[in-house]
């Protein structure tokens, strides 16, 4: 095929080589990257069914698993703004400004592991954890626990989430309806790249082909590969030369802290970049807004380049063409509290 589309070319001349160049750009594309599949993936040992999709989704929005009724899971990782809360670092419980920015929980089922530092291994892994950090939620596996059995209706859609176990509600069972609901339903497939992938090369300008071609050019994609176009390793913030400080704090230590590892000091899992655009501000710490400034932020410090403004634009258009269909989402009712859940603790102004 490859032999016939250059012989035709050496007969056809500019025009020919030209779509040549474009389909090989688009093969390169293909050995790098992968699109997000039609089909959610399976989960081992936790079986999607409907049922335990729409627990998982009530439970995604529900404001009582946190000490103040105030905070979900929605409240920083709001699925009407990509899947997350728009701040440099995470606001949780008492005003707490956290240490990190908020990544996107949009096909996050595709990371190698979940958080900046990885120290989640799945989905299923991290799904409590929020609930009962003091900066996030607030709460506590008993008080989380008492408010879902205090409802009857959350008693019997475990038990038809979980069928045939002898005790359904548990927190165990939490973890796994929110990942079976994260995993079925918060994907974005059919991005203009997956398009382009499938073999329509209209579905990227050609600014935005431009910036494809430099991103596996300079190397970005050593990094950045994957179906998340990202977040299958990790990598220092600042292999090659150290950012600006404000963007990797000092206190911060990355992976370090999960593996103890000298040379896991200020590494950070690769960042996924599907639907980037709609994410700022960028970095664990969210120190920067516009997507140009980080794209020539990277050329810098893991690269040693220094980008031309249009390379960085270009760059910067082709990540554009990674948001895609976002899920459609219908507001879940909850049900009301008893008289047995334990009331809010509000907490005072900072
Ligand atoms: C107060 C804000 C806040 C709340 C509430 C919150 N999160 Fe997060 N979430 C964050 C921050 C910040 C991180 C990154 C933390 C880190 O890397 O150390 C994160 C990370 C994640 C990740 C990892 C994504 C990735 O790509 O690594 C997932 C998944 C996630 N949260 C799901 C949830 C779920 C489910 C809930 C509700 C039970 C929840 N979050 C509640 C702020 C929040
Ligand atoms: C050596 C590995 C490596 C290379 C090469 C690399 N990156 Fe990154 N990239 C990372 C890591 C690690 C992060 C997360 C940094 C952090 O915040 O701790 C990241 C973060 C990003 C972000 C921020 C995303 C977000 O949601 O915060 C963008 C955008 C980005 N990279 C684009 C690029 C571009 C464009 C290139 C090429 C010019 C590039 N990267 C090259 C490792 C790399």
């Amino acid at each position: 095929m490859r032999l016939m589309l250059l012989l035709t070319a050496v007969g056809m001349g500019a025009a020919a080589s030209y779509a040549i160049a474009a389909e090989e750009l688009r093969q390169t594309a293909r050995e790098h990257f992968q699109p997000i599949p039609a089909e959610p993936p399976q989960l081992p040992g936790n079986p999607i069914t409907p049922d335990k999709v729409e627990l998982g989704k009530m439970l995604f929005f529900e404001p009582r698993l946190s000490e103040s009724w105030m905070l979900s899971c929605n409240a920083c990782h709001n699925l009407a703004t990509g899947g997350v809360d728009l701040q440099e670092t995470s606001i949780g419980h008492g005003w707490h400004k956290g240490p990190r920015n908020a990544p996107t929980v949009l096909n996050a089922a595709f990371n190698v592991a979940q958080f900046w530092d990885g120290r989640a291994e799945d989905l299923e892994d991290q799904a409590t954890g929020p609930m009962m950090n003091p900066g996030e939620m607030g709460s506590s596996a008993e008080r989380v626990m008492g408010t879902l059995r205090s409802i009857p209706e959350y008693r019997e859609r475990f038990k038809r989430a979980f069928p045939g176990e002898a005790d359904p509600l548990k927190l165990g069972n939490v973890a796994k309806a929110i990942a079976a609901f994260e995993t079925a339903t918060l994907l974005t497939p059919n991005a203009p790249f997956d398009r382009y992938l499938a073999g329509d090369a209209g579905a990227l300008s050609d600014r935005q082909k431009e910036g494809l071609q430099l991103f596996v050019e300079y190397g970005c994609v050593g990094c950045h590969y994957g179906t998340n176009v990202g977040g299958a390793r990790y990598a220092r913030f600042g292999e090659v030369q150290a950012p600006d400080g404000g963007l990797v704090p000092e206190t911060d230590q990355g992976r370090f802290t999960v593996t103890g590892k000298p040379e896991d000091e200020y590494v950070f899992r690769v960042a996924p970049l599907r639907n980037v655009a709609l994410t700022p501000p960028y970095f664990h710490s969210g120190q920067v807004w516009d997507l140009k400034d980080a794209v020539a932020i990277m050329g810098r410090a893991q690269l040693g380049l220094e980008l031309t403004g249009e390379e960085a634009e270009a760059i910067a258009d082709f990540l554009t063409s990674l948001t895609g269909a976002q899920p459609q989402i219908a507001y879940p009712i909850l049900p009301v509290v008893t008289g047995d859940t334990p009331l809010p603790k509000p907490f005072d102004n900072p």
